[in-house]
């Protein structure tokens, strides 16, 4: 009798771009509610126990987290954002690349440091006119380092000239880890006086109980020592090219937050810093 070998996790392939969608928002209900859950402090341990074993079969029967990132992996098929960043780059006078069909790199010491949070593709990495770091919760390539953003070295040890994060900071699950984010993105920059390149559904800013454009705008600039150098907005998605231009104000860091609409339909995104 041959010995039985160990079943292999199947990473699921999401082909149709309705279902991915369908993916994407269900994984970001389930992560919401599950970090609602968690900040809850009137249920008994035993509910919470129940109710966190609940959230995390329902993800489970999504596909998890190989599941979310397949879906995502076939939306940026059809819009990729880190062409448009290389784009951007370019037109700002960043990187030098060639016209095709190869590209220039320039050298070695005058790469822009890059750093792509959430990264699911190797576009970047594959860009010969910066130096990438792509990183990932759950790595889908050898190059894609799986590391959590917040675990990285803190600057000094680290620091870069260009952060990519697309789709990424909808997907934190709390407002307290995004505001967490941007921050340290901006530590991350603050020498270099770099840009961060941040994509997020454009309802996160427009239909949300707790954010408007203009607090998101207020509150990058003036709390976190950002200034916006270009916003490019779509019917789904909007990007934000964020220069770390001035000190981040910790003085004037406020938390608690306010509601803006008590509409049902709203969503609940929300930044605390
Ligand atoms: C919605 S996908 C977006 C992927 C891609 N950037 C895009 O534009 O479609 C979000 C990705 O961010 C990753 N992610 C979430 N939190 C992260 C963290 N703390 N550190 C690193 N990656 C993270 C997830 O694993 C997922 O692959």
């Amino acid at each position: 009798m041959g010995r039985k070998r160990k079943a292999q996790p199947v990473v699921p392939v999401v082909k149709s771009r309705k279902r991915a969608r369908k993916i994407v928002t269900q994984f970001h209900k389930v992560n919401d509610a599950l970090a609602i859950l968690e900040e809850d402090a009137n249920l008994n341990l035993v509910d919470k126990e129940a109710h966190r074993s609940r959230l995390q079969e329902s993800l489970e029967a999504l596909g998890g987290r190989a599941a979310y990132q397949s879906a995502s992996q076939l939306s940026v098929s059809f819009h990729s954002t880190s062409k448009w960043v290389l784009a951007r780059l370019q037109a700002m006078g960043i990187i030098r690349m060639q016209s095709a069909p190869s590209l220039s790199p320039s050298q070695p010491s005058q790469k822009p440091r890059l750093l792509e949070v959430g990264a699911i593709t190797t576009t970047l990495l594959d860009c010969p006119a910066v130096q990438t770091t792509a990183i990932d919760l759950l790595s889908r390539h050898a190059r894609i380092q799986q590391i959590d953003f917040f675990h990285l070295p803190q600057p000094p040890l680290s620091t870069f000239d260009v952060i990519v994060a697309s789709m990424l900071i909808n997907s934190l699950p709390t407002a307290s880890a995004r505001g967490d984010f941007l921050r340290r993105c901006h530590a991350y920059l603050e020498a270099s006086k770099g840009y961060l390149f941040l994509i997020l559904p454009s309802s996160c800013l427009t239909h949300s109980k707790y954010m408007t454009v203009g607090k998101f705008r207020s509150l990058v600039t003036t709390r976190v020592g950002f200034a916006v150098v270009e916003e490019k907005w779509t019917p789904k998605t909007v990007a934000f090219v964020l220069r770390a231009s001035g000190k981040c104000d910790e003085g004037r860091l406020t938390a608690g937050r306010e509601k803006v609409t008590s509409s049902s339909w709203a969503k609940k995104f929300d930044i605390l810093l």
